[in-house]
């Protein structure tokens, strides 16, 4: 997307769309790293349930809870001056119907400031993204592999292979005409991403899903090495924070137990 929006919105989504422009996203957690990918110029940033992983150190995205999510949303949404911000309805928080998910998705926006939700599915999920955009409220779809899902799905398996890619068309097409502004394709073949992007009028965001997709998305602590441990191959890692972690902590940690800090110019005087 272009730097112009002072705001990134829900139509600035349907313009990139039409006018060829690659829409960025990221996962953001917290305030500091959300102001520096705001600076940055990304498009939207996605407090993703992947927190479970990259925050509360969980094995998948399941035990994530709402109660958990918010707090991170208020940080990320305060620091967000131009990306438009999206929080993730985590497992459990609407899937018991529209309700659910409308009572899940008010408290988001009430409480935390975000500008849009994300949830996942597609067919089984067109009576939540109706009802919440019959609501006002934006709704990212997201298809494909849906972590949610991990254990019904039999661990990370790529979708829409073979004879399951009608289906995954027909989850897009619900997802667009439920309402929803954008979808995510997750760990779907490139040509099969190719595919549903050109059916749909909505863009959609890959993560894992080749390269023709109208956007991409990335969890932000694999993008830049601060993860380094089942690193999907879908990832390339731009930075090794992890390493740049460990070594300055390691200096700091040795300037203090032999006694080169603090030094004066890192101490007060009475003076
Ligand atoms: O939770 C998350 O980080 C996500 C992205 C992988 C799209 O849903």
């Amino acid at each position: 997307m272009s730097e112009a929006p002072k705001r990134v919105r829900v139509r600035h989504f349907a313009t990139a769309k039409t006018e060829g422009i690659r829409i960025t996203g990221l996962t953001s957690y917290d305030f500091l790293s959300a102001g520096i990918f705001d600076r940055a110029g990304i498009d939207f940033l996605l407090i993703g349930d992947s927190a479970g992983n990259a925050v509360f150190g969980y094995d998948t995205t399941v035990p994530v809870a709402v109660d958990e999510l918010i707090p991170l949303c208020r940080g990320v949404a305060r620091a967000a001056k131009r990306a438009l911000v999206v929080a993730d309805l985590p497992f459990g928080s609407y899937e018991g119907g529209p309700d659910d998910a409308l009572r899940t998705a008010v408290r988001f926006m009430k409480e935390t400031g975000v500008h849009a939700v994300k949830l996942e599915g597609g067919v089984r999920s067109v009576a939540q993204i109706e009802r919440l955009v019959g609501a006002g409220i934006p709704v990212m779809g997201h298809i494909g592999y849906t972590p949610q899902s991990e254990h019904g799905l039999g661990g990370h398996v790529v979708q829409g292979r073979g004879a399951s890619k009608d289906a995954l068309i027909r989850d897009a097409l619900a997802v667009e005409a439920a309402g929803a502004f954008a979808v995510v394709l997750e760990m779907v073949p490139r040509e099969v991403a190719k595919e549903v992007t050109e059916a749909l009028r909505i863009p959609t965001i890959g993560i894992g899903a080749g390269p023709d997709t109208d956007g991409q998305i990335l969890v932000w602590t694999d993008l830049l090495g601060l993860n380094t441990t089942r690193i999907p191959r879908f990832v390339k890692q731009y930075a090794n924070l992890e390493a740049t972690l460990l070594d300055s902590v390691g200096k700091w940690r040795e300037d203090v137990t032999k006694g080169s800090f603090p030094s004066d110019e890192h101490s007060f005087t009475d003076n």
